[in-house]
């Protein structure tokens, strides 16, 4: 998979992209990520990207026509999901995550100052945001998508199918887990997880999960509810 970020600020993605499974991700080459500072493609004298707002009021409006000759400069973009992060979007959630996940090329739109030229919306197939909550730019949330994506393509966590089980995947949350030591100053692992039948602890394990999602995200589990009945 090939994801091109179009970016302000490329130098924000680097440790993103040089530690643990997203870099070794890149270096087996399961993805191929670029990022792409569309500020490059500015046609003005000083490579400006943004302009005060037509109608007047506070603030900058990123503009159309460098983003749209970043976006031409990409080779088949055409045929890449496109996916702009503004807080305006849909919630992104872990079913978008492995949809997307089948992609062979995303292209993702970080934003800044006050907003987008509302023309540009209609250069990208989908808008997200990553909750409700205002950041200072659309580089976390590409981020955010980067690896929630990246993570579930196959291969790209040692333990295939380890994602299977997370929290979400099934509309519950995950079970808690324990390692050494089994005594740590007087706080015990539960004795079931002790005595090696998986059968009584593959029942512990969803027992524990379903009282989680029920305590701590009633919303789920409702859905979850609906898919046993
Ligand atoms: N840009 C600024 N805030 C955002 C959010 N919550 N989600 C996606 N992109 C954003």
């Amino acid at each position: 998979m090939k994801i091109d970020i179009l970016t302000l600020f490329p130098r924000m993605f680097d440790g993103f992209l040089t530690e643990s499974i997203m870099s070794r991700a890149i270096e087996n080459k399961i993805v191929e990520i670029n990022c792409i500072d569309f500020r490059e493609f500015s046609n003005s004298k000083h490579k400006k990207v943004d302009d005060s707002p037509y109608g007047g009021g506070a603030g900058m409006v990123l503009g159309i026509q460098s983003i749209y000759d970043a976006l031409q400069s990409i080779p088949n973009y055409q045929e890449a999901l496109k996916i702009m992060v503004t807080p305006q979007g849909k919630t992104f959630k872990q079913e978008y995550a492995y949809e997307y996940s089948k992609q062979d090329h995303i292209i993702i739109l970080c934003g800044h100052y006050e907003g987008y030229d509302e023309r540009i919306r209609e250069l990208f197939d989908i808008e997200i945001s990553i909750g409700d909550y205002v950041l200072t730019g659309g580089e976390l949330a590409a981020m955010v998508l980067t690896d929630a994506i990246t993570r579930v393509i196959p291969n790209v966590i040692s333990n295939d199918d380890s994602h299977l089980n997370d929290s979400f995947s099934n509309h519950l949350l995950e079970h808690p887990h324990y390692t050494r030591p089994a005594d740590f100053m007087g706080k015990k692992v539960p004795e079931v997880l002790l005595n090696g039948n998986h059968k009584l602890i593959e029942e512990w394990r969803m027992d524990q999960s379903v009282k989680r999602t029920k305590e701590r995200r009633p919303d789920l589990y409702k859905k979850y509810l609906k898919t046993i009945k």
